[in-house]
């Protein structure tokens, strides 16, 4: 299937990287507002460029747009994609606003087409291990889960240094004022929704810890750096998400059944490593000396998940950028087209999307709405 890259800037890098894992996925043209990321990006990659995204949506050869711009881009630009009679790949949210993300979906339907949105991280190796782990029963009825999207200070890091593969800079006011839930939430909720079903009731809190960011944004500009979540599914299992950009960086997964607990290291890593452990908590080590000492190392633990068997997840050959987000970027739009040419419904399209945005939307800015939340979307 052919596609066209909308925004060359950080995120494009990783999708580029993860290309050559999806050959039948053939790279058409690039367009970016920005003449100078553009031409930086095509001329790294070796791709065409689009002057303009009318031009982009005139060449007929396009079949699939990945929108990568910055979030506040997101609808206009989908919109257009969709009103072109494009399918549309967009990095997450899908929209900053519901009823947009709605309007979308909404207009995907009408014209038969497919929008879906990142992330594609419940399609790698770590979260298939562990949703088949969770359906084999490994560790009994699930009744909870903790997820943890703890990204630490950032903006106390040298991040004017940080370059994507391409060369673009990191785009740090834009994640301050977009806010660490609506950039982070989606990696689980996606993997929760896939694993447990729709939501049928959340409460969540969000706070602004630091209004000051070191840029020169004003505290209004400024987004929440910390929320939590709960979720009530509809399945009954219940869920905790925490997003933040104030304690150290943690993104483990703990999912608690009758029979034991699964505990994934690192949800950005495709292929993260999963342990289980007895329903308490520990490892069940062979009796013996090995098992005393790891007990008592144990105990003087405060973060004691990298203990338990660990459960086999599979190698893959695919490539992934080499950072902390080591997930295949590129797996959603291939299965997307995959999906298309077989006439199904992608994965994490249409309703999918559209409900993780809607819960992403409301944990960034709970206080603008009534809590318990009952969400507008299911699946
Ligand atoms: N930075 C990361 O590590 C990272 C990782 C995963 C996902 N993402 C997501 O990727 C998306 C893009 O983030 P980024 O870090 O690449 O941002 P970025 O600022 O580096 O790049 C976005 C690019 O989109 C272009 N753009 C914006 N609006 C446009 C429009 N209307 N038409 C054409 N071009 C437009 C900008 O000029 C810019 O070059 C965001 O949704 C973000 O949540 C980012």
């Amino acid at each position: 299937m052919n596609i066209a890259i909308v925004g060359c800037g950080f995120v494009a890098d990783y999708y580029m990287t993860t290309l050559p894992n999806h050959p039948e996925l053939k790279l058409v043209g690039v367009h970016d507002r920005d003449s100078g990321a553009a031409k930086r990006f095509a001329a790294f990659h070796g791709a065409r460029i689009f002057d303009t995204l009318d031009a982009l949506l005139a060449d007929p050869s396009v079949d699939l747009v990945l929108n990568l711009t910055n979030p506040s881009s997101h609808y206009a630009v989908s919109l257009a994609c969709l009103e072109a009679g494009r399918h549309v790949y967009s990095e997450k949210p899908l929209a900053m606003e519901i009823g947009e993300a709605e309007h979308l979906v909404t207009l995907a339907r009408e014209k038969g087409l497919q929008v879906a949105s990142a992330p594609s991280s419940v399609l790698g190796e770590a979260a298939q291990t562990t949703r088949r782990a969770i359906e084999d029963g490994t560790v009994g009825e699930v009744r909870l889960a903790y997820a943890e999207m703890e990204d630490s200070m950032v903006f106390r890091e040298n991040y004017r240094s940080w370059r994507s593969l391409s060369g673009a800079p990191w785009p740090a006011e834009d994640e301050f004022a977009v806010g660490c839930t609506l950039e982070h939430a989606g990696y689980y909720l996606t993997w929760l929704c896939e694993f447990f079903g729709p939501v049928e009731e959340m409460t969540a809190f969000s706070a602004k810890l630091f209004p000051d960011k070191g840029t020169s944004q004003t505290a209004a500009e400024i987004a929440n750096d910390f929320s939590v979540a709960c979720l009530r599914f509809r399945s009954g299992a219940v869920a905790r998400l925490t997003c933040g950009l104030a304690a150290p960086s943690d993104r483990s997964l703990h999912i608690v059944g009758t029979k034991g607990v699964l505990s994934v290291t690192d949800g950005w890593n495709a292929r993260s490593p999963i342990y289980l452990r007895d329903p308490a908590g520990h490892w069940r080590p062979r009796a013996g000396i090995l098992g005393k000492v790891l007990r008592r190392l144990e105990r003087g633990r405060p973060l004691k998940h990298w203990f338990g068997r660990k459960l086999p997840v599979p190698r893959s050959g695919a490539t992934v950028p080499d950072t902390s987000s080591r997930m295949d970027f590129m797996r959603g739009p291939a299965q997307m087209a995959e999906a298309i040419r077989a006439s199904a419904r992608p994965p994490l399209a249409d309703a999918f999307a559209l409900h993780v945005t809607e819960l992403s939307i409301v944990a960034q800015s709970a206080e603008r709405y009534p809590m318990p939340y009952r969400p507008r979307s299911t699946f």
